[in-house]
């Protein structure tokens, strides 16, 4: 539903569940948000703005999102299969009331991602895949809890890792840091892909352009899309109330990427070389974000 309705009652109460009377309440912001479409910017429609309820849901969510990476980041080792690391996704994100998100979602067949070196991201948790000294893994964990969704990942070096691909992980994390410094209420989502698109290239990396980042809350998966190779003034804008990821693909090499034919979800890098990722979700504020999961 977009936001011009000439039969809305400005006496109703508001669509946000806050109890008040629409004219008191979301009327100005729909208007500001038709101004700005009317302008020919994309923007978002209503089920994209959270509530206040949703916006707890989603927090409540959050809570085992981070709890089960602080997990993992005390019992990730050397030695330890990704097969490992989907039981524990699995068992501490049940025991505190929640579901992993992934576990069936369009036939992925396990609880969390595991995306080791060259695997840019969708890697498969299996009991043949033993963690060794020096490599790089991004553990991507989400989580559905009274029908909320989060979603977040984050980088585990393990042992000595060669100090070109720490390089990577750390900037890649900057390129997440500037990302949610450059979420503007009412900018284009193109002002902030942009942002962390230029430091990965100020540093000679790459980013993935097929894959990117999405709303996320009151489903896994919402719009918009998040792209990271944007372009300023380009995408949907930005708007309080709004829930999306910032989770860039940062390649050493080339951005091409490839997909594997055999489970169609794997997706690795065509050149062979390293890939980071780190992943956060924010809530778009009046004067910028706030930041939901880590
Ligand atoms: N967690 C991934 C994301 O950030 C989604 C993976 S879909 C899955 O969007 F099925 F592979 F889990
Ligand atoms: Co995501």
């Amino acid at each position: 539903m977009r936001f011009t309705n000439p039969k809305w009652n400005r006496n109703d109460l508001c669509w946000c569940g806050s109890g008040k009377k629409y004219k008191k309440c979301h009327e100005a912001f729909d208007e500001k948000i038709n101004e700005f479409e009317m302008q020919g910017f994309e923007v978002p429609t209503r089920d994209l703005i959270k509530t206040p309820e949703d916006i707890a849901g989603i927090k409540r969510s959050a809570e085992i999102n981070i709890a089960v990476l602080d997990e993992i980041a005390e019992k990730i080792h050397i030695g330890m299969s990704t097969e490992e690391i989907d039981q524990i996704v699995y068992n501490t994100t049940v025991k505190m009331g929640g579901i992993p998100a992934p576990l069936d979602y369009e036939g992925f067949p396990k609880s969390v991602c595991t995306s080791v070196n060259n695997v840019v991201c969708h890697g498969i948790p299996s009991k043949d895949e033993i963690l060794k000294d020096g490599d790089i893994i991004n553990v991507d964990v989400s989580t559905i809890r009274d029908g909320y969704f989060s979603d977040s990942s984050r980088m585990f070096c393990l042992g000595n890792v060669d100090p070109a691909w720490k390089k990577l992980v750390d900037v890649t994390k900057e390129c997440v840091e500037l990302g949610i410094k450059a979420v503007k209420p009412w900018e284009p989502l193109g002002n902030m892909g942009s942002v962390v698109h230029q430091h990965a290239l100020d540093n000679g990396y790459t980013i993935v352009r097929e894959i990117g980042g999405h709303g996320c809350g009151l489903e896994f998966h919402e719009e918009p899309w998040v792209g990271f190779t944007t372009k300023r003034g380009e995408e949907m804008l930005m708007v309080p109330g709004m829930c999306f990821t910032i989770e860039p693909m940062v390649n050493m090499g080339g951005h091409e990427i490839f997909e594997d034919a055999e489970n169609g979800w794997t997706i690795y890098t065509k050149d062979g070389l390293p890939s980071a990722q780190w992943e956060v979700q924010v809530l778009v504020t009046e004067d910028g974000c706030e930041v939901i999961t880590y």
